[in-house]
């Protein structure tokens, strides 16, 4: 069986990366909802029915486990898959997400116990953030900035013009301007890693920037060592298909941005 990995577009692209070089010996299949991307800026009820739909089909494709790479789709629809839809369409699978892992990494990051979340829309104004971290680390004081531009520049391939340092300097200069003992901050979108080197330039120097690809890397990792009865079904052909809810061309044209090589796709009609 596979492991499948699953965002709202092509964003998980970057999370997917990270998880091969850590575990290249296993199967994986992606699947990007690129014809309703974007999830950041949709209901609670819209990214749950979405995200379930999805994680059916990871299923049908013979996924053991399903990463929720999606930030938004983490934050908003992965308890309710976890605790009302895993125990009677799958009971024996699981569905992991981002938003834990990273909030148990950043208990060791932060010196000044202040640290920033850059996310959608959806991911800030679930809290999800604020919540794990504050389970985990109480004293750890969490700043939230929306950044809905961002994922549009993305999308378009227009992340790298002024235009775009416009908005990545507003939320920036928004987010530092809200708590100045920020130490650390959190890219809370699987889109974000592609404005990395923009962001950090209107950054302060001793600012840490987070990418989550590698945390959740190691994190499957470690659950895959902590679980051997699901790691005895995930095969070991070191294989990736992608797959998406929008044209295959277009799907694996836009890729590159993401993948640096190049991919190909096939289309999935959801039912
Ligand atoms: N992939 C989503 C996330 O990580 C962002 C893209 C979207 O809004 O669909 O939050």
């Amino acid at each position: 069986m596979k492991i499948g990995v699953f965002d709202s577009g092509y964003g998980g692209l970057t999370v997917l990366k990270d998880i091969i070089e850590q575990l290249p010996q296993y199967d994986y299949v992606y699947l990007g909802d690129n014809a309703r991307t974007p999830y950041g800026t949709r209901s609670y009820e819209v990214v749950y029915g979405y995200t379930l739909q999805c994680v059916r089909r990871l299923f049908d494709m013979d996924c053991r486990i399903v990463i929720l790479a999606c930030n938004t789709a983490s934050a908003k629809a992965l308890r309710s898959i976890q605790q009302n839809d895993l125990p009677l369409i799958a009971p024996d699978r699981r569905v992991l997400g981002v938003i834990r892992p990273t909030a148990e990494s950043i208990g060791s990051l932060t010196k000044t116990n202040t640290v920033g979340i850059l996310g959608t829309t959806g991911t800030i104004r679930s809290q999800s953030y604020e919540i794990e971290i504050k389970k985990l680390f109480p004293r750890i004081e969490v700043v939230s900035q929306e950044c809905p531009m961002w994922v549009p520049l993305i999308e378009n391939n227009e992340h790298l013009t002024a235009g775009a340092d416009y908005f990545i300097k507003k939320y920036i200069d928004s987010i530092l301007a809200k708590n100045n003992n920020i130490d650390t901050l959190v890219l809370g979108c699987t889109h974000y890693p592609l404005i990395a080197d923009s962001i950090a330039r209107f950054v302060p120097e001793g600012i840490r920037i987070v990418h989550q690809g590698a945390i959740v890397a190691a994190s499957l990792d470690d659950y895959l060592h902590r679980h051997p009865e699901q790691e005895q079904y995930c095969s070991k052909g070191s294989t990736v298909e992608f797959y998406t809810t929008e044209a295959e061309g277009k799907f694996s044209e836009h890729a590159s941005i993401f993948w640096q090589e190049p991919l190909s796709a096939q289309t999935v009609i959801l039912t």
